[in-house]
């Protein structure tokens, strides 16, 4: 822990240090430094810098950032209105960066090659490891040479399926070095799953792992990548070279599934290979990765991300949001297979140089006490995690939490879902002491980074709200008919004009971008979500207003799992919907109709539910199948979600007009229906 103490303070306190000190309406905030944003006045008047003139508001954050070639002075254009032409958008056009380049030899080159850039904690206790700038920059070298020597260029996909070690954000790295695509794949999805992403992005490597422990499970990571290419071969993608295999100690490498002459290990493979790695200088709008998330229609998209825009976006938000400085101890709780893991676990931290911790377990696994003793063990300054974890946690009880030292925390960032006010709260009282802001961060995959969000002792907060939009969002409500609302209102939410961040395609299929982010209204960016406008201009996110679910800050589209239950020989139809969850926010909630000759039993209900697992992973189960005798529908066909939400919270008082079903005794035999758990 040396190597931490020398650049962090270690197991300094801060109270001593305390410089500001302001009462605002819900909290006594302390801050050790001044912070970057001082007031709302400051943020209005950056804010407005940003709208106004966007090309040079961003082109003074990019000199943050190192470039081997500058942008052009016109380096921001766009069409937002399909009405026009195609969408388009670039950000530092004619510029070229790299981004590994960005978060290691920058920091390297700056003297803090020997500061820690990894604390990992793997599964249980004393599982833990360091890595210095200087080591992560090594290794990422080697495995780009790798990739390199496998015949990877740029613009080559390459499918990560790895758990949470430090191999992960390397292996992210190591592409963005070498100007590959990355595609990772969240270790929790299914085979199916899989395979379907390594088609679709036609890649030809694999990086996954022997297997990984989570809390008392064991998973097979690279039997499940094996299974996910059978199964794209026999949909008849074969093109899978080469898969490269990190040995965990949870499976060792003589009980591991091997394909001669296709599969590589690690360890054999990458310590080989030369230290240094030219970086690939990349065009600011050359493709730096893809992630798929799922939309109310259709298979999960391939949202891509470019390099420069995103790079400045990612870079910019982290600083602001969690007032960070080079060295600062950060730890953000998110998976790498989630956005927030790539721009909050990987590259925005280390494009400002911290100390990152990487948790590679689950929040109470052994114990309820593990995130605090973390906090504790490794003076964490800056906590970024999801309402489901802070939920999750408070079941247990304050003493977990307080039997900790917590005094190092500054700031407690969250992300993912609606935060429910008495999470908010104890979030704030009991984790934070009432000293550490709440920075609630309203974003998307598709955006790449924060979009909504408080800026760190800046303004006062109130429980349930992002707040106010980062530099350069231009939120605006609306109204069905597209009209905007203003002033205080509630309605959908768009946003007007292009950010850095911002994805700029699905991959391989830009009809099916414009046509579910620009086609439902004119000229806007379509986020999916409704929110509430208040008398101070803070935005409160209300949720979805699509057909998208939020189980524990996870996207899963209603249509994905229909489409998995359907599979079964026995189902006839099903329409799923999500409902209120104390712990995850939403859980599924499947109706299912069956084919006349079927009887609903618990085997078939667990064949139901396996069906979901293996084709998406166990977080998409569903928590409550209703066997449904059928479904109430317009008189054109179309489910109305809306009934069956209702008579799933037990609303039956709310169920509105049914008027227009074709079959409007469905609702009451619906209601008769009803599983006895409710
Ligand atoms: O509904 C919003 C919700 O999560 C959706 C985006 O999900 P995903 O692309 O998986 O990204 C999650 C991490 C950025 C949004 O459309 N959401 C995200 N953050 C918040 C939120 N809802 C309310 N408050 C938030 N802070």
């Amino acid at each position: 822990m040396e190597n931490i103490c020398a650049f962090t303070g270690g197991g300094r306190r801060f109270s001593q240090l305390i410089l500001a000190r302001r009462d605002t309406s819900n909290s006594v905030e302390v801050a050790d430094r001044q912070p970057l944003v001082k007031d709302r006045a400051e943020y209005e008047r950056l804010h407005k810098w940003s709208v106004d003139d966007p090309q040079d508001f961003w082109a003074h954050m990019a000199h943050d950032y190192y470039w081997a070639k500058k942008w052009e002075a016109n380096h921001h254009e766009y069409n937002f209105d399909m009405r026009k032409g195609p969408i388009s958008l670039s950000w530092f056009k004619g510029g070229r960066t790299n981004l590994s380049y960005n978060c290691l030899d920058r920091w390297v080159a700056a003297g803090r090659g020997n500061q820690v850039c990894f604390i990992w904690e793997g599964n249980d206790y004393g599982h833990e490891r360091t890595m210095t700038y200087q080591q992560v920059l090594t290794e990422t070298c080697r495995l780009a040479n790798w990739l390199r020597g496998q015949g990877v260029r740029k613009g080559d996909v390459v499918t990560i399926y790895l758990p949470m070690i430090c191999e992960l954000p390397i292996a992210m790295l190591a592409c963005a070095r070498i100007g590959a695509v990355h595609s990772i794949v969240f270790g929790g999805f299914s085979a199916d799953a899989l395979a379907q992403r390594i088609e679709d992005g036609n890649s030809r490597i694999v990086i996954t792992a022997s297997a990984v422990n989570r809390a008392t499970k064991r998973v097979d990571l690279k039997a499940i990548v094996d299974e996910a290419i059978g199964k794209a071969a026999k949909e008849g993608y074969r093109d899978v070279q080469r898969v490269l295999v990190y040995e965990k100690s949870a499976l060792p490498r003589e009980q591991t599934p091997w394909v001669l002459g296709r599969d590589a290990w690690w360890h054999r493979e990458i310590p080989q290979r030369p230290e240094y790695c030219e970086p690939e200088w990349m065009d600011a709008e050359d493709p730096l990765f893809m992630l798929y998330t799922s939309g109310s229609t259709g298979k999960p998209k391939g949202v891509l991300h470019t390099t420069g825009g995103y790079m400045v976006g990612a870079g910019t938000t982290c600083k602001y949001l969690f007032d960070l400085r080079p060295g600062d101890v950060y730890w953000c709780t998110a998976d790498c297979g989630w956005i927030t893991g790539h721009t909050y676990l990987t590259y925005g931290p280390l494009l400002n140089g911290v100390t990152n911790v990487l948790f590679g377990s689950t929040p109470a696994h052994p114990d309820a006490g593990r995130c605090w003793r973390i906090v504790e063990k490794y003076n964490v300054r800056v906590l970024y995690t999801a309402p489901t974890l802070i939920r999750s946690l408070m079941q247990f009880g304050d003493h977990w939490v307080t039997q900790h030292d917590r005094s190092s925390l500054r700031i407690l960032g969250t992300v993912g879902e609606p935060i429910n006010p008495h999470a908010w709260e104890w979030y704030h009282q009991v984790v934070g002491e009432g000293r550490c802001p709440i920075v609630d961060t309203w974003w998307q995959t598709e955006t790449g980074a924060a979009m909504i969000t408080p800026l760190p002792y800046a303004w006062a907060t109130k429980p349930g709200s992002a707040t106010l939009p980062f530099f350069g969002v231009q939120p605006v409500l609306l109204t069905d008919k597209g009209e905007e609302i203003q002033g205080p209102g509630e309605g959908i939410l768009a946003i007007k004009a292009p950010w850095p961040s911002m994805m700029r395609t699905v991959y391989g299929d830009h009809e099916r971008f414009e046509m579910t982010y620009f086609s439902a209204f004119k000229g806007y960016y379509f986020t999916g979500d409704g929110c509430r406008r208040d008398e101070d201009g803070f935005y409160w996110i209300t949720g979805r207003v699509d057909d998208v679910i939020n189980v524990s800050g996870h996207r899963v589209g209603t249509a994905e799992v229909e489409s998995a239950l359907t599979a079964h020989d026995m189902c006839a139809e099903a329409a799923v919907i999500g409902v209120p969850h104390a712990v995850k926010g939403e859980s599924i909630y499947a109706y299912v109709t069956l084919l006349d000759e079927a009887t609903p039993t618990a085997k078939l209900h667990a064949e139901l539910v396996n069906l979901v697992k293996s084709q998406i992973g166990s977080f998409a189960a569903p928590d409550v199948i209703h066997w449904a005798p059928g479904l109430p529908k317009t008189r054109s066909g179309k489910i109305m979600r809306r009934v069956l939400r209702k008579i799933a919270a037990d609303q039956l008082d709310e169920l509105g007009d049914t008027s227009t079903l074709a079959e409007p005794q469905v609702v009451d035999q619906l209601i008769a229906s009803r599983p006895k758990t409710l």
